[in-house]
């Protein structure tokens, strides 16, 4: 096996792009997170892989709550203003129009569409952790968002 090869096959894996979300206590922060799958369909499951050094990854660990966010497929933006820079340096929300689910988590204003989870299960595997969560709120103004393919960064 060629490992540039293997890596160019990850890199050209299809993955919505997510706001995943999470809060404790008074702390809220998110970060974007590609790697979002569901898991079960009963009960409704999803997983999401979240490096195991992120700052909203040590939140979850505590919380045990997370939601994920999709937002609509002009809205790169929002992606990297969460994906680049870490909530241990900067308040990601202090510019961000948000609501407050039922759970505590924020939920951006510009999603198109949410689930608010549960964490059922934790697993590390090197250098991500994978986070299973149950699916206890959810619902959508679109069914139209952002993948990872549409992600036309300004930044680049
Ligand atoms: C397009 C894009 C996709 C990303 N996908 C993931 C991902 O699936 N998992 C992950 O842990 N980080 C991913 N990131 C990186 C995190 O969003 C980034 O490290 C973030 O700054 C972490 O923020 P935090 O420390 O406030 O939690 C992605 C970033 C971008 C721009």
């Amino acid at each position: 096996m060629e490992e540039h090869r293997l890596k160019e096959i990850m890199a050209n894996v299809n993955y919505s792009l997510v706001i995943v979300t999470t809060s404790l206590g008074d702390i809220i922060n998110g970060q974007a997170v590609a790697w979002f799958t569901q898991a079960s369909m009963n009960p409704t499951m999803v997983a999401i892989g979240l490096a195991t050094n992120t700052y909203t990854n040590s939140l979850i660990t505590k919380s045990n709550i997370f939601s994920v966010n999709f937002v609509s497929k002009n809205r790169s933006d929002l992606v990297e203003h969460f994906g680049y820079e870490s909530g241990r340096d900067i308040d990601k929300f202090s510019n961000i129009e948000y609501e407050t689910l039922d759970s505590g988590n924020p939920l951006l204003k510009e999603a198109a569409a949410f689930l608010d989870c549960t964490v059922v299960r934790e697993i590390n595997l090197g250098d991500h952790d994978f986070f299973i969560g149950e699916v206890i709120e959810a619902d959508y103004d679109s069914l139209q968002w952002l993948d990872i393919q549409g992600f036309k960064p300004k930044a680049a």
